[in-house]
């Protein structure tokens, strides 16, 4: 495996530019090939197999056409079905959003009671309940599935009134029950963050994974000896349908900071 090949990151859609964004930040001298499954958006409701389907076409188009050195999972759906078939299928390091996340649980043990929002099939795997319980069976969880949110972010309608109204819908059963941390369980809720934290009382502690994530495939790098040493460093986006939003969006987000976007059919 050469370390001076780029890191392959895909999402559903444009939710996984949050995690590219503070990969670029944590990693500016790593090189990052990015997909945005927009043709398959939303994977919160999709079955398992189609999930590990697209997640395995993505990879493998990763691993083939653009030789990889790491793949980076930034989609809490995929990670929560995907991860583990991934894992065994593909040589190269395979990271998930939802493992680093001990590293924060492990270090604050003042956390009690945590709310936790992600896709129907976020919640329905249990993926925190059972990465939590592991590092403390005493914790108390409270998980709410909350289906539109990555349809109004794909739509670009996160200051439209239609989000304010679904966060409140979701977002207040749990905030009855005296949560101390609310996990955002999908790469795409963190472009809520500023509707989210009208609702949610300051003294609860909104997590998302791209920090978390980002250190931890820094570290991860090093410890596999494979930190890039070439000058020359690169953001390619990739999106399996042209999606104007997707383009606007990416552009805000990354300050501009990527080559181009080209459309693929890896399907
Ligand atoms: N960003 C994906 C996640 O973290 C969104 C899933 C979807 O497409 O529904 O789960």
């Amino acid at each position: 495996m050469n370390k001076n090949m780029p890191i392959g990151v895909f999402d559903s859609g444009l939710g996984g530019l949050t995690v590219l964004r503070a990969l670029q930040k944590k990693l500016p001298n790593e090189s990052f090939i990015y997909i945005g499954d927009t043709a398959h958006v939303p994977y919160g409701n999709k079955s398992e197999t189609a999930i590990i389907n697209y997640a395995t076409t993505l990879s493998a188009f990763l691993v083939d056409m653009y030789k990889v050195k790491m793949i980076i999972i930034a989609c809490n759906t995929a990670s929560a079905i995907a991860v583990k078939p991934l894992k065994e299928y593909f040589k190269v390091p395979v990271l998930d959003v939802i493992t680093p996340m001990q590293k924060l649980f492990k270090k604050n043990n003042n956390i009690q009671r945590i709310g936790i929002i992600g896709t129907h099939n976020t919640i329905k795997s249990k993926s925190y309940e059972k990465l939590l319980f592991s590092l403390n069976p005493e914790i108390q969880i409270f998980s709410q599935a909350c289906p539109l949110f990555v349809p109004i972010i794909e739509e670009g309608l996160e200051n439209h009134p239609i989000a304010k109204l679904m966060s409140k819908e979701y977002l207040f059963p749990l905030i009855e029950q005296n949560i101390d941390a609310l996990i955002l369980g999908c790469t795409h809720y963190p472009i809520l963050k500023k509707t989210i934290n009208r609702f949610i009382p300051p003294e609860i502690e909104i997590i998302d994974s791209a920090e978390i994530l980002s250190s931890y495939t820094k570290q991860h790098l090093k410890q596999q000896e494979l930190t890039n040493s070439s000058p020359n460093v690169t953001t390619r986006l990739l999106v399996t349908d042209a999606s104007d939003h997707f383009n606007q969006f990416a552009r805000n987000i990354l300050n501009n900071n990527f080559c181009n976007i080209a459309i693929i059919n890896p399907f």
